[in-house]
């Protein structure tokens, strides 16, 4: 165990204005407000309009919002990572473009593209860079727009997502704060369930990938909701024990929000109750890499310096994980 840990000391987020509800979504596909409030826990979710607006609009008010609340002057910043699923373009990377328009002009960047998951596995990285004392002040992004990627026309799928993103800032402490353990994982079987088949390498894009709706989420909804309940209820509470973190000790589970579902089994599992239970489904959506930022915006002012969190997610790849976090100041 090194001396120096990440210590989280700044969240900020950012969701679009436009709210699109159930009931919209009734106008759009053969649903209704009733099936997807009782499958998913999803109510409305929020979409970035306009064009040439890609995730990095939402990145950079995430992160500008993190700064005017932090005071941190973005030339400090060494690193910025982004986890997205939904970059501006296949290159460059989205983090360099967030960087720049925020004036982290000493800063190097990249993304991380582990869908669901990719907020955790960005922030265990830039965690490790911390601990190795190699760099002071990092800023993890995740975010997606979901919206870019959606058939509209697929009721199985379109109900669930939404668009938005969120960011910490990462800087070394001593004290008994901040990220202390984490269990990652991923498995490449997992590709056939859920990807989007066509615009990379494998296929580029072409007339006729277009006409054959290849460049929106393919999802087997209830073959994924199988791997999701177990793997992140299972690596959430092994990540409890070998923390010797029993139900009382966690303050709040900060569960990555694709149901609410595969939420309460994560829950149930690790023995907590649902008012421990950090969620904001019902408003959002799944944002897919900026669920468990959004999650720490939405409840900053809750969060006690000292409470035991436990950040788990599931998503596409496969990839899960769970990260335990000790928060590092009062909200
Ligand atoms: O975050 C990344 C990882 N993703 C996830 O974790 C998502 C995991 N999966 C899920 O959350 C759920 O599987 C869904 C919400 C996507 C779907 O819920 P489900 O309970 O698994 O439904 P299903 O796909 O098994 O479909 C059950 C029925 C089907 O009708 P039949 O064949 O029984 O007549 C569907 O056609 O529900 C129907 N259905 C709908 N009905 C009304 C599917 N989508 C809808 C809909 N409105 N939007």
């Amino acid at each position: 165990m090194t001396d120096i840990r990440a210590a989280i000391t700044g969240v900020g987020g950012y969701v679009p204005d436009y709210i699109l509800t159930n009931k919209e979504l009734e106008t759009m596909v053969e649903t209704t407000d009733e099936w997807i409030t009782s499958r998913t826990g999803i109510k409305e979710r929020r979409i970035l309009k306009g064009e040439n607006k890609g995730v990095s609009v939402m990145g950079i008010e995430a992160v500008k919002d993190m700064l005017a609340k932090t005071h941190v002057d973005p030339k400090e910043i060494d690193l910025l990572i982004f986890a997205t699923v939904t970059a501006d373009m296949t290159f460059p990377a989205t983090a360099n473009i967030v960087a720049s328009s925020i004036g982290a002009v000493n800063a190097f960047s990249y993304d991380i593209s582990a869908a669901c998951s990719g907020f955790l596995f960005a922030l265990t990285t830039g965690a490790s860079f911390i601990e190795s004392g190699m760099y002071k002040k990092i800023v993890i992004v995740g975010g997606d727009k979901m919206s870019a990627i959606m058939d509209y026309t697929d009721r199985t799928t379109c109900i669930i997502f939404g668009d938005g993103a969120g960011c910490v800032l990462l800087e070394p402490t001593t004290e008994d704060v901040g990220v202390m353990d984490s269990i990652l994982k991923s498995d490449g079987s997992g590709e056939s369930y859920l990807h989007m088949k066509a615009g990379g390498s494998r296929i580029p894009a072409s007339h006729q990938t277009v006409e054959s709706r290849q460049h929106y989420v393919y999802q087997e909804g209830s073959a994924v909701f199988k791997f999701a309940v177990t793997n992140m209820a299972e690596v959430s509470a092994q990540l409890a024990e070998r923390n010797n973190l029993k139900p009382d000790d966690i303050a709040w589970l900060v569960p990555h929000q694709a149901n609410k579902r595969i939420i309460d089994a994560a829950a149930s599992r690790v023995g907590i109750t649902e008012d421990k239970v950090m969620m904001n489904i019902e408003r959002y959506g799944n944002t897919t890499a900026g669920t468990i930022p959004l999650l720490l915006w939405d409840y900053e002012k809750q969060l006690k310096k000292g409470d035991n969190l436990i950040l788990a997610a599931f998503g596409g790849g496969f990839t899960w994980g769970a990260v335990y976090v000790k928060w590092a100041y009062n909200g």
